[in-house]
């Protein structure tokens, strides 16, 4: 039997995407060793094989591979998390990249493998000024997160070439939606914020700076689709893809498309910059787009399904 290998199947967007394997009736593994990830963000479904484990443990893979012929590797597994790739460095370089390179090793001895799919970031982009970011602008990270995710980059890239590994990159940018940590340090903003707009009748939001920093906000489902379209896109190996909308929203845009749904005022505390924190950002999606692929979500519509998604709270009157 053949399976789809998703590496951080029960994270926030792994989750989403194994949800989208199943609904088209394909066998999955998941591989995740549930650090950030949740059993719950799984259904029990007798065709996901769920095994707890370390992606970067070469004995589990190893075994792993002997259980299993894989067809597809979505490869999600990650520390997620740019502070603690800079509190705990060599720990993530091993999760982030090392082991991403031992999954190519037994990728390229797998005669039934279609695709590779890896999980890579804007952060690769780092600060350089220059907008919107090309998959050919230039790269300079800020973070040890950033180098990790571009240096497996460059490896998926190099195993497609000399090895015929069907290879490709998605660089995600700031994606949101329902099961992404909104508690924590590293969870998107627009997550954070919803989780203060549904708990609070009047919310109180700390923004960091003026607000007037910019993002290209990325709904799960036009990630979700972005991913899946790839999957199969005769064309797409060996390529590196930014997955974004194209569009420069502040962190005040989102507070205000937020106050618009939940007709509730938010009170915004201003806090100090962070140091680190990338001023402006978003994405030329022109080579997505031309490969086929257009995201479908705008900010207003995909705040409102993110929203309804999180369930009816008693507060909220305007859904
Ligand atoms: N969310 C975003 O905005 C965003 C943006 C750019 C790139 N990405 C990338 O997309 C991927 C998924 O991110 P996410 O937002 O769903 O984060 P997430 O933290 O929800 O998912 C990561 C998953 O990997 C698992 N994991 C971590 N270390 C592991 C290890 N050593 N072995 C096995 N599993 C491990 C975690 O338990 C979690 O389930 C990551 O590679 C991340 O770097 C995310």
């Amino acid at each position: 039997m053949k399976h789809i290998l998703v590496t951080g199947g029960g994270g926030f967007i792994g989750s989403h995407l194994v949800e989208s394997l199943l609904e088209d009736d394909f066998n999955v593994v998941v591989l995740d060793d549930l650090s950030s990830g949740k059993r719950e963000n799984l259904p029990d479904d007798e065709r996901l094989h769920f095994i707890q484990g370390d992606v970067a443990d070469h004995g589990l893979i190893d075994e792993v591979f002997n259980q299993f012929t894989f067809t597809h590797i979505f490869h999600l597994a990650a520390i997620a998390s740019v502070h603690e790739s800079v509190t705990n460095t060599y720990r993530c370089h091993q999760v982030n990249c090392e082991a991403s390179l031992y999954l190519l090793e037994k990728a390229r001895r797998c005669p039934a493998l279609k695709r590779m799919v890896y999980a890579s970031s804007a952060a690769v982009y780092g600060d350089d000024p220059v907008l919107p970011k090309s998959e050919d602008s230039p790269i300079r990270p800020i973070s040890p997160y950033g180098i990790d995710k571009y240096t497996a980059e460059q490896y998926m890239l190099t195993y497609s070439r000399l090895y015929g590994v069907p290879a490709v990159v998605l660089r995600y940018f700031n994606v949101y939606g329902p099961r992404q940590n909104g508690g924590s340090m590293d969870g998107g903003v627009a997550s954070i914020f919803l989780n203060k707009f549904l708990s609070d009748k009047r919310p109180v939001v700390t923004v960091y700076g003026d607000g007037q920093q910019t993002r290209d906000f990325v709904y799960i489902k036009d990630v979700i689709g972005a991913t899946r379209f790839v999957m199969s896109h005769e064309t797409a190996a060996g390529n590196v893809y930014n997955v974004a909308t194209g569009r420069e929203t502040s962190i005040l845009n989102v507070i205000q498309g937020l106050e618009t749904i939940t007709e509730q005022k938010a009170q915004i505390l201003f806090s100090e910059k962070r140091t680190g924190d990338i001023e402006r950002s978003f994405a030329n999606i022109s080579r997505l787009r031309a490969l086929g692929f257009t995201p479908q979500y705008t900010l207003l519509a995909s705040l409102r399904e993110y929203v309804a998604a999180s369930g009816e709270i008693e507060h909220l009157q305007a859904l």
